[in-house]
């Protein structure tokens, strides 16, 4: 496999051609950033820990029939991926009330619902990613009401495949973002981006400590050796499976 130029490059991420039409390779840097690229940190080892922990899970989300943009982890920082079209939406799965979630509803971070709630976002940094709802999105010519009733149903599939394996890992999924895009080869829309601390709130089910981003977010430190300790025991837990 032959790396070719850079097509993409983003905060976190580079994206690079390869000699195969239908494949990229990812790679993930060592830059963090939050709030919209308002704070933004480097941390060495960090771009590792996420290309890990993330080839593990959407490894695990193929192998249980969710299709996803990852091929295999071919270095420290990077993965080999199929090519996909981005759709810019973010879907954000939540079990429990955190983050922006709790402010917008004026619930206590923490607050235990009964039913997973699916939040959608226009991934759009000018306009700093707003909710919008389906109707927006097939407006905005973004996706149909057919693909998003598969992305919705998708992203209910993760969670239900995701939160029983990290509650193997003594770890509780409290919420995620996932992206989707259009594979190049079929034209099947995947799961696309990483699934990692980055993009997940993970939280210690024995101690309550924050696992995830919000480390860094909140200035709580530890940022590495917390995704770390996410990376042995999600090993653990899918190296006996
Ligand atoms: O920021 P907020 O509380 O809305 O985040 C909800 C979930 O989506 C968190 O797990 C967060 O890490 C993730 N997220 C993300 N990328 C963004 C915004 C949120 O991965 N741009």
């Amino acid at each position: 496999m032959r790396k070719g130029e850079l097509i993409f490059e983003g905060n976190e991420k580079q994206v690079f051609a390869t000699d195969h039409p239908d494949q990229v390779i990812f790679r993930y840097k060592d830059v963090t950033v939050a709030y919209n690229n308002v704070k933004r940190a480097r941390f060495i080892g960090k771009g590792a820990l996420d290309n890990q922990i993330s080839a593990i899970l959407l490894d695990y989300l193929n192998r249980n029939g969710v299709e996803t943009h990852f091929i295999e982890r071919i270095g420290d920082q990077e993965q080999l991926c199929r090519k996909i079209e981005i759709i810019p939406l973010q879907v954000v799965v939540h079990n429990r009330i955190a983050g922006s979630l709790a402010y917008r509803l004026g619930v206590e971070e923490g607050y235990r619902h009964s039913n997973t709630i699916v939040d959608l976002r226009y991934n759009n940094d000018e306009l700093e990613d707003p909710f919008i709802n389906r109707d927006h999105a097939v407006a905005l010519g973004l996706a149909t009401y057919q693909e998003l009733d598969g992305m919705y149903n998708n992203a209910r599939r993760v969670n239900e495949l995701l939160k029983p394996l990290f509650h193997k890992a003594g770890i509780e999924l409290v919420d995620m973002k996932l992206e989707f895009g259009r594979a190049s080869d079929t034209g099947a829309i995947i799961i696309s981006d990483e699934i990692s601390p980055d993009t997940c709130r993970l939280w210690d089910e024995a101690t309550g400590e924050r696992l995830d981003k919000d480390r860094f977010r909140l200035d709580l430190s530890r940022v590495v050796e917390s995704y770390t300790l996410v990376l042995t025991r999600l090993k653990q837990v899918t190296e006996t499976e």
